[in-house]
């Protein structure tokens, strides 16, 4: 294991204890909602990349009315996956890293991909999306929310328009800001990169026909819905 590995699975394992502290805060919960509703509810499996403690997919499958028969989480991280196996015990759940799954899938056998807030984390961002590319039906669709700026401070003002201040004094809510502090540590010395919305419009470019491109996140991401286009390339 490379110092890359280890640092990110150390900084998932702590995170992983305290992530759901994040459902208190308002801005985190509209971003789920917003991806999940991005998720078309045809029949055909989908799968989320880095699902860690499955708040997507939970999205996901109220929007699909209980079914959660083709629904598939991702994830590296063990202790992410175990929060998620509580909440979400008849998901598959996979053990693995995103690249790694998609290169044991067949051509065509998705009908969406989602990534919210993990790409940045990938060391192998572009071939994820080329997979992901591959594993997915022409028509299909990929949908991600990544960030575009550290900054927490547009969250926590959004969430202090609509909710408590109270869940932010939470011990949890410490570790959550601590940990972002770590992960935009880790984007400014390049073990992670953080895009800009045209680098992830550049790596989309080769397979996909943009549909939408839209700031979320109080600001601080970016949301791509993206098609798959054989005649795109
Ligand atoms: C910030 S969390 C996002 C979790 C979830 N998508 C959400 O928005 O609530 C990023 C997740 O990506 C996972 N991750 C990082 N690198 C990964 C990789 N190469 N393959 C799969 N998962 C990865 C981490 O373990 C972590 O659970």
């Amino acid at each position: 294991m490379n110092v890359r590995e280890c640092t990110g699975r150390q900084i998932w394992r702590v995170y992983s204890k305290v992530y759901d502290a994040l459902l208190d805060l308002m801005p985190y919960k509209k971003l789920v909602s917003e991806v999940a509703s991005r998720v078309p509810t045809c029949p055909g499996r989908v799968a989320e990349l880095g699902c860690g403690t499955g708040n997507v997919l939970s999205a996901i499958i109220t929007k699909r009315k209980g079914c959660v028969d083709d629904l598939i989480g991702v994830d590296s991280s063990a202790e992410m996956l175990e929060v998620a196996a509580v909440k979400l015990p008849e998901v598959t759940l996979v053990l693995d890293g995103a690249l790694n799954f998609l290169d044991r899938q067949g051509d065509g056998t998705f009908e969406a991909i989602v990534l919210q807030n993990s790409l940045y984390a990938f060391p192998d961002r572009q071939l994820v999306l080329d997979a992901a590319a591959r594993v997915l039906r022409n028509g299909g669709v990929l949908i991600i929310s990544d960030p575009i700026s550290p900054a927490m401070s547009p969250i926590i003002s959004e969430h202090l328009r609509e909710g408590s201040w109270r869940s932010l004094m939470s011990p949890r809510f410490a570790v959550v800001g601590t940990v972002n502090l770590i992960i935009n540590a880790l984007n400014m010395n390049g073990t992670y990169a953080y895009s800009t919305p045209s680098e992830v419009g550049r790596m989309l470019a080769q397979h996909f026909v943009i549909e939408e491109q839209s700031i979320c996140y109080a600001g601080t991401n970016v949301l791509f819905v993206a098609r798959r286009s054989v005649a795109a390339e």
